[in-house]
């Protein structure tokens, strides 16, 4: 599985954008353009909140809130709903009993929206109106506006199930079929629907609001239990659809999208009258190499003579992806100085999450990267795929808010009708189910096969989960939570990587795990810039952290960066001596931080677990990676290729920027943490072990059949039939022992 990417995403969807290249970029204006005079917030009146199609609504709906425990709200995107309605039920005095919450899928979306808000309501953001989301939380004692992602609800979930601290909770952006964000209504629904529950401490039951845009809303009231559905009215202009020439069928395995889109965007600039661009890419490499090429391109651009409409005389460039910087996000909604034309590139978070305003014209690559369980390898990679029919429809729609649009889209008829499904597959039904298994399993929802999911997953995704929980020892035979997944369930980490750190924190080393975990849930520490020159220098300065870390392993990488750049005296300017994104490692270690505080509370349990180790201590780091990555072995088998163990033996490599890659021959046995998925499969943060200290860990991972844990998931099973599985565990344990001899 690949960690670092899938669990950031599990637990918090991140807009899925890649991490990696330099981001402090910043927004550009190219010659020609009218300097950046300085702007300030625009005003924020209340006349623009008016104009929004909710406004006209407000009476009706908050009646409506008021008549129904559960209500659907469904509305063109950018009509208000995720700004408008949390404020109308305040003013209308909801929060009396407790606050209202409000759920994102993307924490980008959390952010920006909670910090508009505040802005709306004149306070300053963390009083009454805050934010949450994974390790950021942006909220006080007297916030009660509360903008979270659906992966922070659901943990609060885990804390108080009957959600005492809520009035109202709004689930919003339920077209996305986020994982979390169905799982959470699938909670709901089963938890609230019970009066008794549902009104547990309060004066009145909790208000469940679920919002969306315009689509499959029939199937949402069926689900949740036929109730009703609030439309509020909105207006779509027009948006014409060009096909392109570009990217046709046999591109799906090119990246020359990125050019193409630069093309026609730079088209629509010279040859279109005024109106801002927005343009859909994949993730955040792609969109800076894009913003750089555009600006490039922009540069030469004479505005007297090669623009059709005179009225635009310049161009502002602004990326838009997860992982940006927040106050570089929130210049993506002001608007653009007199004559400048905007261009945003953004990934698919502009699709639904955000909506800016003034946008005309639409370049549709097609792509979007995505979260996909990939048969081939087994495992959980993050792919470029094509976008689905729906999707692109979407994005073609964010043109015609305001009045008639166009959509350029770079790919031919021929890729629509062959390559391009007809909807998006929601999440559940293509991702890993381990954390919020174990989190169903916690909350004590013990038959995960029948939960009441808007869309089932496929049965066997749910035993996968199942089993890899039982392996990391997070559930028994009988599928019941053990006191490790009761602490593993703590963590919003992956399991793996949480194993790992319980079982250094059970040998009392601890400090070399956290770093390693914190490292690992933040962005790419390491700068890779653009120009060989730059590139050189770079890579130089990451060989010495490599040499001073004394041994080849990029766990250990982690560490000694984390630590060097700790213990400097200015660690902001240690970090551009050495090539590492202060932002990011500035974000590790406030996520240290906030897991060293989850371990102290833990550990302060009576039966946290408390262990003596007796092998050589240098190992002991590795050794105790182990227990987390035995999920993720894999052995030499003939030069530079590598064959994992973990049944599908898949052919991988060491991927380039891992410093192991070179000497991959040297190696027999290594530990990965995440795999990348090109014309080959690679391998990324990479630590070489012993097969000793996997030799007893292996054989679990071919011990239970997935096909007989489906019992263990539908009901409680008998004694009887436990003890004719074990017997007939037992045997295949001795065959599997007899296999990892012959290796
Ligand atoms: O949720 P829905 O898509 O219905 O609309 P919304 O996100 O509430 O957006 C309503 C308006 O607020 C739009 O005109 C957005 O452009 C604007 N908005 C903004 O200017 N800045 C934000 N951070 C969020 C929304
Ligand atoms: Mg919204």
């Amino acid at each position: 599985m690949c960690f670092d990417e899938i669990f950031f995403h599990l637990l918090e969807n991140d807009d899925q954008s890649p991490v990696g290249a330099d981001s402090a970029q910043d927004s550009r204006m190219p010659a020609g353009a009218v300097q950046n005079p300085n702007r300030t917030e625009p005003p924020q009146s209340s006349m623009d909140a008016k104009k929004l199609p909710i406004y006209h609504q407000k009476n009706k709906l908050i009646q409506a809130v008021r008549e129904n425990s559960f209500l659907i709200v469904s509305g063109e995107t950018g009509s208000g709903k995720t700004t408008q309605l949390p404020q109308y039920l305040y003013e209308a005095g909801f929060c009396k009993d407790g606050k209202i919450g409000i759920t994102q899928p993307r924490r980008v979306a959390a952010i920006t929206v909670a910090q508009r808000v505040a802005q709306e309501m004149h306070c300053s953001l963390g009083l009454e109106v805050g934010y949450q989301v994974r390790f950021d939380d942006f909220t006080t004692p007297s916030t009660v506006v509360k903008y979270m992602t659906d992966g922070c609800l659901l943990r609060e979930v885990l804390a108080d199930p009957a959600l005492s601290a809520y009035g109202v909770i709004i689930l919003d952006e339920v077209h996305e079929r986020s994982l979390n964000t169905d799982i959470l209504l699938g909670l709901l629904k089963k938890v609230f629907s019970n009066p008794h529950t549902a009104s547990k401490g309060r004066s009145f039951p909790l208000k469940v609001v679920v919002m969306s845009a315009t689509m499959e809303t029939d199937k949402l009231s069926v689900f949740l239990n036929n109730c009703p559905v609030f439309t509020i009215p909105g207006r779509v202009y027009p948006v014409t659809c060009k096909f392109g020439q570009a990217v046709g069928p046999k591109d799906l395995e090119s990246t020359a999208y990125v050019k193409e889109v630069v093309k026609v965007a730079l088209n629509v600039h010279t040859t279109e009258m005024a109106g801002d661009i927005l343009v859909f890419l994949t993730g955040q490499v792609e969109i800076e190499r894009a913003c750089d090429l555009l600006f490039e391109k922009a540069e030469c651009i004479d505005y007297r003579y090669d623009v059709y409409d005179r009225t635009v005389e310049g161009l502002l460039i602004l990326p838009l992806y997860g992982s940006m910087p927040t106050d570089q996000q929130k210049q993506i909604f002001q608007p653009p100085p007199p004559g400048i034309r905007k261009c945003v590139v953004a990934t698919n978070i502009a699709a639904t999450s955000l909506t800016i305003d003034g946008i005309k014209y639409i370049v549709d690559s097609g792509f979007v990267k995505q979260l996909n369980h990939n048969s081939r390898v087994g495992l959980d990679v993050l792919e470029v795929v094509p976008i689905s029919k729906s999707e692109a429809r979407q994005r073609a729609g964010r043109a015609g808010r305001t009045s008639a649009g166009k959509c350029f889209r770079i790919y031919t008829t021929e890729f629509w009708e062959k390559c391009m499904p007809e909807y998006t597959v929601p999440e559940i039904q293509r991702s890993s189910l381990t954390a919020v298994i174990l989190t169903l399993k916690c909350l004590g929802i013990h038959d995960v096969i029948r939960f009441p999911y808007l869309a089932c997953p496929e049965e066997r995704f749910i035993l996968e989960a199942l089993k890899q929980l039982y392996q990391f020892d997070a559930i028994d035979r009988r599928g019941k939570v053990t006191k490790l997944g009761e602490l593993m369930v703590e963590f919003p980490l992956h399991p793996g990587l949480t194993r790992a750190l319980l079982k250094a924190a059970s040998l009392g080393c601890q400090d070399l795990l956290l770093p390693v975990a914190a490292m690992l849930s933040v962005e790419n520490i390491f700068i890779r810039p653009g120009q060989p020159e730059k590139q050189k220098e770079a890579d130089q300065k990451h060989k010495a952290l490599v040499a001073k870390t004394g041994s080849m392993n990029d766990f250990a990488l982690l560490l000694t960066v984390f630590q060097s750049c700790k213990s400097s005296d200015r660690p902001s300017a240690w970090c551009k001596d050495n090539w590492i994104h202060w932002r990011a490692l500035k974000s590790a270690f406030s996520v240290e931080t906030q897991l060293r505080e989850i371990l102290l509370r833990l550990q302060q349990r009576r039966d946290f677990p408390v262990e003596t180790f007796d092998g050589n201590k240098s190992e002991l780091f590795r050794q105790c990676l182990c227990t987390g990555y035995f999920t993720n072995v894999a052995r030499r088998s003939v030069g530079k290729v590598f064959c994992t163990m973990d049944g599908h033996g898949s052919m991988v490599h060491i991927h380039p920027s891992s410093s192991l890659f070179e000497q991959e021959t040297e190696l027999n046995w290594v530990i990965f943490h995440d795999v990348m998925v090109t014309s080959r499969v690679y391998i990324r943060t990479v630590c070489p072990i012993r097969y000793d200290w996997v030799k007893d860990l292996l054989p679990k991972l071919h011990e239970v059949d997935v096909y007989e844990l489906s019992s263990v998931a539908r009901e409680e099973v008998t004694d009887d039939e436990m003890k004719k599985w074990e017997t007939k565990e037992a045997a295949k344990r001795q065959q599997g022992s007899k296999v990892m001899k012959k290796l």
